[in-house]
């Protein structure tokens, strides 16, 4: 069955291009996000895993580890680094798993048969420090993901897991959040001493409460 949110992110051990590991050993204690390849040596692939590697700044500010995952061999993955780094102006920097019997990308059910019997489709899994899973995307082989999406994500789950708010759509960090609705207006003055402003009884805003 396809994993749903809030389930335990499933352990592993891989071997990855950067040695052998135990996936949640490898989380710690911190958030991971977990995202397949439909194959090496491809070009969308190419641009993704360049993009990560230059964003891996912004990643770690978050406490944030990046990890891939293709069904080819280790081998194959260190070749096509080099290639990756040559045409992306970068240096991988995070693991990329080798997952040639197809452990992982069934574990994750990240092959989706009537989309290609072989390959991975493009997964997303962001995983909490709590080991559980905060959200899931499924993209299609031709279209390369918004990796600026998934930190936009990251803030707003980093937020709302401290915090009695939700964050509205387009939501970036700073913008006002929205008061979740278990919150009585009674309430509101000691959970958010910036103030809210009431659009309807629903609807309530607050300035980002971390800022
Ligand atoms: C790519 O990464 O470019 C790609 C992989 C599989 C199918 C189509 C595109």
């Amino acid at each position: 069955m396809a994993l749903r949110l809030g389930d335990e992110a499933p352990n592993f051990t891989a071997v990855t291009t950067e040695g052998e590991i135990n996936f949640h050993q490898w989380l710690g204690n911190g958030w991971g996000i977990l995202f397949s390849h439909p194959a090496d040596f491809t070009p969308v692939c190419t641009t993704e895993l360049g993009m990560v590697a230059r964003m891996k700044g912004e990643f770690e500010k978050r406490n944030v580890k990046c990890i891939a995952v293709s069904v080819d061999p280790v081998a194959s993955h260190h070749g096509w680094i080099k290639d990756i780094n040559e045409t992306q102006s970068c240096t991988v920097n995070y693991p990329i798993i080798a997952d040639p019997d197809r452990k992982v990308a069934s574990l994750y059910d990240m092959i989706h048969p009537n989309a290609d019997a072989t390959f991975t489709v493009r997964s997303v899994f962001i995983i909490g420090p709590d080991k559980k899973i905060k959200l899931t995307l499924t993209y299609p082989a031709s279209t390369g993901r918004n990796f600026m999406e998934l930190l936009r994500v990251i803030d707003s789950l980093q937020l709302t897991a401290v915090f009695k708010v939700a964050t509205p759509a387009n939501w970036e960090s700073g913008q006002d959040c929205i008061i979740t609705p278990a919150v009585k207006d009674a309430e509101i003055s000691a959970l958010f001493p910036k103030g809210a402003r009431h659009v309807k009884p629903y609807l309530r805003y607050t300035p980002q409460p971390n800022r």
